[in-house]
């Protein structure tokens, strides 16, 4: 999900070069996220692919001629306008060499020239010894201190059977870093620590008891905090998730005293700390590092973990903003601020985790955000924007 692209004017600049056809697929990908795309080519691209083919795909616009004026309506300058983000991809050493030296010959050299906002993305794509010449590893350069943001290609096979540096990267680094440039910084300076996933406790050397949580409201707002400009540190319990790029600093743990250790560690460095994650509240007392026999299970003996937000609401300083998650099934409003006050929390977000809708493991969640003063309640809706409504609220009330 990437609600900061939906509805952005995202142009797609297309050099020529076999990656074009994955230049397809992200224009697809635009396409389906609810961008608003148009797509401008250089003559070249049009020998490996038509016009039409990006036209379809895109159900937009393509334009190629830089002499097209209809009715006072000049493409370069009118495109470049209208673009909030500026994509050029797959990006040639032909097209990095123009735009670097302001060379505008062609619809895309020229839109580039003309574009002047600060979302400009370029993708360079091609053999590694193109890539590696000195003389377009400076052009790179010149576009780096010309405020373009460049994701750098890939290594591994290319086209031609060569192995080196030149490869068109994944299509979802690129919207990554689009939408990182689209998104208000709203929390730059801000160091926020994220607590996501369940912790598991060992029963023996194959069981375990633990809580349910997939990590995906954690990593939604490690994600939106990341976006936002925060320096986020993410730390996870066991999940099934793939590691956010967006997420510079991540931390996995395995059980109750690990997360509670390395916590405790990174407590004091951040401004916001979070603890969305599911941590087991008891652990085995004599757990066997061999597998145990099916009787000796029969009566376990558990000892509780540590409280460790509890921990955090007696050691915080002033400054600090205090966040839980309570996940109740009954008396919810009740449950979630006797919390609230007894782990000393600046607030606290409830989710009903009785429904099947919402909470564990699914997609959505609904909550409501209780603090002494109010509650506010967050319609159902995606994690990612119930994480966009928490980073609001802190952002309102506290900054
Ligand atoms: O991961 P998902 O599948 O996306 O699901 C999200 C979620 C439902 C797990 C999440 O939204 C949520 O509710 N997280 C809190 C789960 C929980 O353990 O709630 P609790 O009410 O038992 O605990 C209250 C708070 O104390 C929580 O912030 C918890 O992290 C913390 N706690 C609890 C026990 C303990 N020993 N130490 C703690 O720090």
């Amino acid at each position: 999900m990437y609600p900061y692209l939906k509805n952005k004017n995202i142009l797609l600049s297309v050099s020529s070069g076999i990656a074009i056809y994955k230049a397809i697929d992200l224009l697809s990908r635009l396409r389906k996220i609810g961008a608003n795309p148009k797509v401008i080519m250089t003559k070249n691209a049009q020998s490996w692919i038509s016009d039409q083919v990006f036209s379809a795909v895109g159900n937009c616009e393509v334009y190629y001629e830089i002499f097209d004026v209809k009715g006072g309506w000049i493409p370069h300058t009118e495109l470049s306008r209208w673009a909030d983000l500026l994509i050029i991809a797959p990006a040639t050493a032909n097209i990095i060499a123009k735009i670097s030296h302001g060379i505008a010959d062609d619809l895309v050299s020229s839109t580039a020239l003309a574009y002047s906002k600060k979302a400009k993305l370029i993708v360079p794509t091609m053999n590694v010894r193109m890539y590696e010449n000195p003389t377009n590893l400076s052009n790179l350069k010149m576009l780096n201190e010309q405020g373009w943001h460049i994701i750098e290609p890939e290594e591994g096979e290319l086209a031609d059977g060569e192995v080196g540096k030149g490869r068109y990267p994944d299509n979802i680094k690129i919207l990554v870093h689009s939408e990182y440039l689209l998104t208000k910084k709203d929390f730059l300076n801000k160091k926020v620590l994220i607590t996501a996933g369940p912790t598991v406790e060992k029963i023996d050397a194959v069981r375990f008891i633990s809580n349910r949580s997939s990590g995906k409201m954690g990593y939604e707002l490690a994600k939106e905090f990341s976006y936002r400009g925060a320096e986020v540190t993410l730390i996870s319990g066991p999940t099934n998730l793939a590691t956010p790029s967006i997420v510079k600093k991540i931390y996995r743990v395995e059980n109750t005293q690990e997360m509670r250790e390395k916590v405790l560690k990174e407590f004091q460095k951040n401004d916001i700390i979070i603890m969305s994650s599911a941590v087991s509240d008891f652990r085995i007392k004599n757990y066997s590092n061999q597998k145990l026999k099916k009787d000796s299970i029969i009566n376990l003996e558990l000892e509780k973990n540590p409280d460790i937000l509890k921990e955090l609401g007696e050691k915080k300083n002033e400054d600090q903003i205090l966040i839980g998650f309570a996940a109740e099934t009954e008396n919810l409003k009740e449950n979630a601020k006797k919390k609230l006050k007894e782990k000393n929390l600046d607030f606290i977000i409830l989710n009903d985790v009785s429904r099947n809708d919402i909470g564990f493991d699914v997609e959505d969640n609904e909550i409501s955000i209780i603090s002494r003063k109010e509650e506010l309640r967050i319609d159902k809706n995606n994690k990612r924007i119930i994480a966009g409504h928490i980073c609001d609220y802190i952002f309102d009330r506290f900054f």
